[in-house]
């Protein structure tokens, strides 16, 4: 037996240090170190054996490398092609991160059984091969090529992908296998490094796109070392709300398309549904007269999406007023309820304020600012607002209502959804040819100016 060979890793980014040590010099987090062992014996094994794939590449002259447009596959998932821009390329290796629960595995899952004329390696470390086949029971498609194998060991995997040969491989989850190259426990930082630059190599050599699924922290980040999301190719982010029935798929890294493509997914009995008109199911139906609700024009990636916010204000009960928002920033809410008390003379600050973006959706658009002002004060004066109206527009620490980008696909998004109206900012409409559209279009410069048109 040979020496024991350890190392510190950082669990936050995954840099490594012979010794202890309190600050990491590569991203600056504390207490972060902690020890690892890579190997027992000095000789580094051979992981496996890829020899069969293709020699290795030698040097070209860039002008004389041929290519064609990349041939994406198909994942017959408009939702996921959209996202990954365009279909899936060979040879690519995809994260994709999401809470436990969130849907992953139903998604790889729907992609291994949909896909036409392929043979898909399923690997689950994480679920037996039962619970599996339970669940393409409940999605109900059938794909006669798609292998399942419950194994954590990618020196057996290989085995087996060198046998069956797929066109394309899951694996579900990255933090789940372990490979014999180094002897750490699984889900540990070096093991998860080597083990997905293992399939890295295999799917650069083979041209055999490969789908990891991985786990996040706490904190939202992807589980595992940063230096995963720079080894793979494509980082896709699966959220939403685990109470809700709406999923939302975003490239946060894609070297292959762009990242401001959004995939919306509903979660259904039957697995996860595109959804290809979100608008219309994100408006409730409701009846005229509540207040407190509008209905903000918003974009989602580079996709116009009609959001509702609701909002409810009534006198604290206790001594400290409340402050409570779902899918919309606390501070930013804090920060348009103090604009409404200095610039509009609103006396907010003994409210109880309760925010609410309908869906379970989290948006980070500021044009949401207006409609989610419009709510607060329509549900402060208990005032129903017009259902026909939506809203467009940031708002500023002076009370201005300020303009946001991508004017006209809201407008249109908003008359393809039948609204009456649309108030924006004034100084947004530069260019914008009023004549072109049926829907009435309201543009104010100021919080004052919007609160005289709506409520006096
Ligand atoms: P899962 O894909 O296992 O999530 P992850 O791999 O991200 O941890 O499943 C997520 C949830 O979806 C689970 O709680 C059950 C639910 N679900 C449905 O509602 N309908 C379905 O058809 C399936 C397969 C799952
Ligand atoms: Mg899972």
């Amino acid at each position: 037996m040979g020496k024991v060979k350890s190392a510190y890793f950082c669990q936050n980014c995954g840099a490594q240090s012979p010794k202890w040590i309190g600050k990491c010099p590569s991203c600056g987090e504390w207490n972060t170190y902690i020890e690892e062992v890579i190997r027992r014996d000095g000789d580094y094994k051979q992981a496996h054996d890829l020899s069969y794939l293709k020699p290795i590449d030698k040097p070209q002259l860039i002008n004389e490398i041929e290519w064609t447009d990349t041939i994406r596959i198909n994942t017959s998932d408009d939702e996921l092609n959209r996202v990954l821009g365009g279909g899936l390329v060979p040879g690519s290796l995809v994260l994709i991160g999401g809470e436990p629960g969130i849907g992953k595995s139903t998604l790889m899952l729907q992609l291994a059984l949909n896909i036409k004329n392929s043979r898909v390696f399923y690997v689950t470390g994480e679920e037996s091969s039962q619970q599996i086949s339970l669940r393409a029971k409940r999605i109900g498609k059938e794909n006669p090529d798609c292998y399942i194998l419950n194994e954590t060991s990618t020196q057996h995997i290989f085995k087996h992908i060198e046998r069956l040969r797929p066109k394309l491989v899951i694996i579900d989850s990255i933090q789940a296998l372990h490979t014999d190259s180094i002897d750490s426990s699984a889900g540990s930082i070096s093991q998860i490094k080597e083990c997905a630059g293992e399939f890295h190599r295999y799917a650069k050599m083979s041209g055999t796109p490969v789908l990891l699924i991985g786990h996040i922290t706490k904190e939202g980040g992807l589980a595992g070392p940063k230096i995963l999301e720079h080894m793979v190719d494509t980082v896709l982010q699966f959220e939403g709300d685990r109470n809700y029935v709406f999923r939302i798929l975003r490239a946060t890294k894609n070297r292959f398309g762009s990242t401001s493509e959004i995939g919306i997914y509903e979660m259904q009995q039957t697995g996860l549904k595109e959804v290809s008109n979100p608008s219309e199911i994100l408006i409730s139906q409701r009846d005229n007269n509540l207040s407190g609700i509008t209905i903000a024009a918003t974009i989602e990636g580079i996709r116009p999406i009609l959001i509702e916010t609701q909002a409810l204000v009534s006198t604290a009960a206790y001594g400290t007023p409340q402050r409570s928002s779902t899918g919309f920033d606390a501070r930013r809410l804090n920060m348009l309820l103090a604009v409404l008390e200095k610039r509009s003379g609103f006396r907010l600050g003994v409210k109880d304020v309760f925010l609410n973006i309908a869906g379970g959706i989290k948006v980070d658009d500021p044009a949401i600012d207006l409609a989610v002002v419009c709510a607060v004060l329509s549900s402060n004066e208990d005032i129903p607002l017009d259902p026909n109206i939506c809203f467009a527009a940031e708002i500023g620490l002076s009370g201005e209502v300020r303009a946001v980008n991508r004017i006209e696909q809201r407008i249109m998004e908003a008359e393809k959804q039948g609204f009456k109206s649309i108030l924006l900012s004034k100084f947004g409409m530069k260019g914008v040819n009023r004549n072109k559209y049926k829907i009435e279009i309201i543009d104010k410069g100021s919080i004052d100016d919007v609160i005289s048109y709506l409520f006096r």
